[in-house]
């Protein structure tokens, strides 16, 4: 069958992927951000998936005001890169896991949880930059990433957004469907955005250090306690773009230590942590974590 053995969470700062794309990365300050992803890089080398569910959000690229998909799966077998800001990025296009996904989709619907569908659907540097930042830079034409990504887009743009209860609620029934899926592969989920950043408005640029690690401290050892917060907990300490981080707890809901709701096992193994301010207007926050086998 197949199982999750990790679960990786970054920060997806769209100016992480200007500065790698525009060769930036031995730039003084950007230099100490891409130094967080050394490990990382060799880490996904060392624990090569076979495919990632890849939860992260669009950013008005894919789906517009027109329609707004609380929760989207994306069951295509390929996605393009596009971006709303500096445009689509020069990286490779996404391959994706049509029947792992129709799977998911089936079993994660079945279970309550109502997903959007989407059969065709481009991908903006929610999805990328966080590829780019475990993966390495790949050449757009010759290169690859190294396994099919299933993209999973959580609305956090246009209220109203889901909490961090649904979304750790949500994690654990996917975690069910990736089990229930007859094929011995090994499945990376990942949660992206964050960590704290304001875009907008008298408080553009907050950054809150303090919350953000006492945050990433709960969600590693406390997750239950960490999934009960409000959302108005995120906009006030971590600003009105820190709520991206909800989708963190998607990918923490799905380790093996919860069970219906519970904590019934040990905490996953903390691989790697870092935090750094500045990037662009965001604090980048990242940490992996594995089950035990
Ligand atoms: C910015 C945009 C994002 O989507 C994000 O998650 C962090 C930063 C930005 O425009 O700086
Ligand atoms: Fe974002």
């Amino acid at each position: 069958m197949a199982k999750i053995t990790a679960s990786v969470y970054t920060s997806h700062v769209p100016a992480i992927g200007a500065a790698l794309d525009l060769g930036k990365t031995q730039e003084d300050y950007w230099k100490p951000v891409f130094a967080g992803y050394e490990f990382s890089k060799q880490w996904m080398k060392d624990n090569k998936p076979d495919v990632i569910f890849l939860v992260f959000n669009d950013h008005a690229t894919a789906f517009s005001l027109d329609m707004i998909p609380t929760f989207a799966i994306g069951t295509a077998a390929q996605f393009t890169p596009a971006d709303e800001g500096w445009g689509p990025r020069p990286v490779p296009v996404v391959q994706g896991h049509p029947e792992l996904a129709s799977h998911i989709a089936q079993s994660v619907i079945q279970q309550d949880f109502d997903l959007t569908i989407v059969n065709k659907m481009d991908v903006d540097h929610g999805l990328t930059v966080p590829l780019s930042l475990m993966c390495g830079q790949q050449d757009p034409v010759k290169g690859a990433w190294p396994c099919p990504v299933i993209p999973f887009a959580v609305n956090v743009v246009q209220y109203p957004v889901p909490s961090g209860q649904r979304c750790f609620n949500l994690g654990q029934a996917i975690r069910k469907a990736i089990e229930s899926y007859d094929e011995d592969i090994n499945v990376h989920i990942w949660g992206t955005g964050g960590m704290s950043h304001q875009l907008q408005g008298a408080r553009a640029g907050l950054i809150n250090r303090e919350w953000d690690n006492a945050w990433l401290d709960q969600l590693i050892n406390d997750p239950l306690a960490c999934a009960n917060r409000p959302h108005m907990d995120y906009v006030r300490e971590a600003g009105s773009e820190g709520i991206e981080l909800v989708m963190w707890l998607i990918a923490r809901g799905a380790m093996s230590d919860i069970q219906d709701g519970k904590v019934t096992g040990p905490t996953p193994k903390l691989a790697h942590r870092f935090y750094h301010v500045p990037a662009s207007n965001t604090a980048v926050g990242h940490a992996i974590l594995e089950n035990a086998i």
